[in-house]
C-alpha cells in the first residue's frame, strides 16, 4: 500500500519524501503519478491540481492531502473521486512566514524605505517621511488571517479583520457582513487580503469596495488574483485614492510581461511567494493524516466543501 506524492518539481516533491521517511522508514511513498506501478496500492495522495483527473485512477483511495492552504487548485478539477475526503495544510511555519512578509511590506511602506532605495536623501538628514496610518484590515480570518492579525496587535498596530462566520479574537475588531465591511474599510490603513478563491469572492475587491478604503490606504493582496478586479485597482492607485499596493498573486500566473501591474510605479510585486510550503514542517501533519486515512479516523483539518475552503 502506497502514499503517492504527485507534485510539480518546483514543490520538490523528493524533499516531501525524504522528510516523511526520515520519519516513518517503512513508508511506502511513490513520488509522480507516471511512477505508479500499481493503481490498486495506492491509499493517500499528497496532490495540489489533479492533473489529468488521475486522482479517479486509484480504487482504494482513502484520502487526499492538498499540499498547500488554498485548496481552490484541487477543487477547480471536475474529476475529483466522490466521497474522498479532502484535507489541507493547516502549518505554523507558514503562518510566521505569512506573517513576516505582511509585517515588512507594512513598514517598508509605513517608513517609505522603498524611496531611498531611488534617492538616499528622500528625506533630509536626520528627518523622516512616514505614512500616516496605524489601522490594519484583514479579510478572511482563518488560519493565516489570524496569526497574522495577531502579529500585527503585537507590534503596536490596531487591527480589524472581515470573515464569512463572525470570529471572536481578543483584541481584534472583528466585522463580518457587508455593512459592517464598510465600516471597517472606511478605518483601514492597510488593507491585507487573504480570502480563499471561491464563487463568493471572485471580483470582490473591485471599485465599489476599494473606494470605501480610507484615502491613502495601501492594498496586500496575498490571497488569490482572482479576487481582486485589476483595472479597478489601477484607476484607484491612479486617482490618488489608494498610495500603494503589494501584490503576491494574480490572476494569471506567472504575471504577464506586458501586465500593467508590472512597471506600475506604486506597485511592488512578488512571485507568489508570501508563504510557501515547507516539507520538513508539513510532513508531520501529512503522516498523521496518512495514519488516520488508512486506520479510518477522521483526519484533521478537513476542506469544508460546501463552501470550498
Ligand atoms: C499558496 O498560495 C497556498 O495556497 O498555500
Amino acid at each position: 500500500m502506497s502514499l503517492l506524492i504527485c507534485l510539480p518539481n518546483k514543490f520538490q516533491p523528493q524533499l516531501l519524501s525524504n522528510a516523511l521517511k526520515s520519519l516513518d522508514s517503512e513508508l511506502h511513498i511513490e513520488i509522480g503519478k507516471e511512477h505508479v506501478k500499481n493503481n490498486s496500492s495506492v491509499e493517500f495522495a499528497v496532490d495540489w491540481k489533479n492533473h489529468e483527473g488521475h486522482l479517479l485512477n486509484y480504487p482504494n483511495l482513502k484520502a487526499i492531502l492538498s499540499y498547500s492552504h488554498g485548496v481552490d487548485n484541487l477543487l477547480s478539477s471536475t474529476e475529483l473521486p466522490q466521497g474522498i475526503p479532502i484535507a489541507r495544510l493547516k502549518d505554523e511555519t507558514m503562518a510566521k512566514l505569512m506573517s513576516e512578509y505582511l509585517l515588512a511590506v507594512v513598514l517598508l511602506h509605513r517608513r517609505q524605505l522603498l524611496n531611498y532605495a531611488k534617492n538616499p536623501e528622500f528625506s533630509n538628514w536626520g528627518t523622516s517621511k512616514y505614512h500616516p496610518g496605524n489601522q490594519i484590515g484583514i479579510l478572511g480570518l482563518g488560519y493565516l488571517g489570524q496569526a497574522s492579525a495577531k502579529m500585527f496587535l503585537r507590534m503596536g498596530f490596531d487591527v480589524a479583520g472581515w470573515s464569512r462566520r463572525i470570529k471572536q479574537i481578543e483584541g481584534i475588531k472583528c466585522f463580518s457582513e457587508t455593512k459592517s465591511l464598510l465600516k471597517m474599510l472606511s478605518q483601514t490603513d492597510y488593507l491585507i487580503n487573504l480570502l480563499p478563491n471561491t464563487s463568493d469572492t471572485l471580483d470582490f475587491l473591485n471599485y465599489q469596495i476599494l473606494s470605501m478604503l480610507k484615502r491613502g490606504a495601501y492594498v496586500i493582496n496575498v490571497g488569490r488574483g482572482k479576487t481582486l478586479v485589476d483595472e479597478d485597482l489601477i484607476e484607484l492607485l491612479d486617482s490618488g485614492h489608494l498610495s500603494g499596493a503589494c501584490l503576491d498573486v494574480f490572476r494569471t500566473e506567472p504575471l504577464p510581461f506586458k501586465h500593467k501591474f508590472r512597471n506600475h510605479n506604486k506597485i511592488l510585486i512578488t512571485p507568489h511567494n508570501s508563504s510557501i510550503t515547507q516539507a520538513e514542517f508539513a510532513a508531520p501533519q501529512i503522516l498523521e493524516n496518512y495514519r488516520r486515512a488508512i486506520s479510518g479516523k477522521k483526519l484533521l483539518h478537513l476542506v469544508d466543501m460546501k463552501h470550498g475552503y
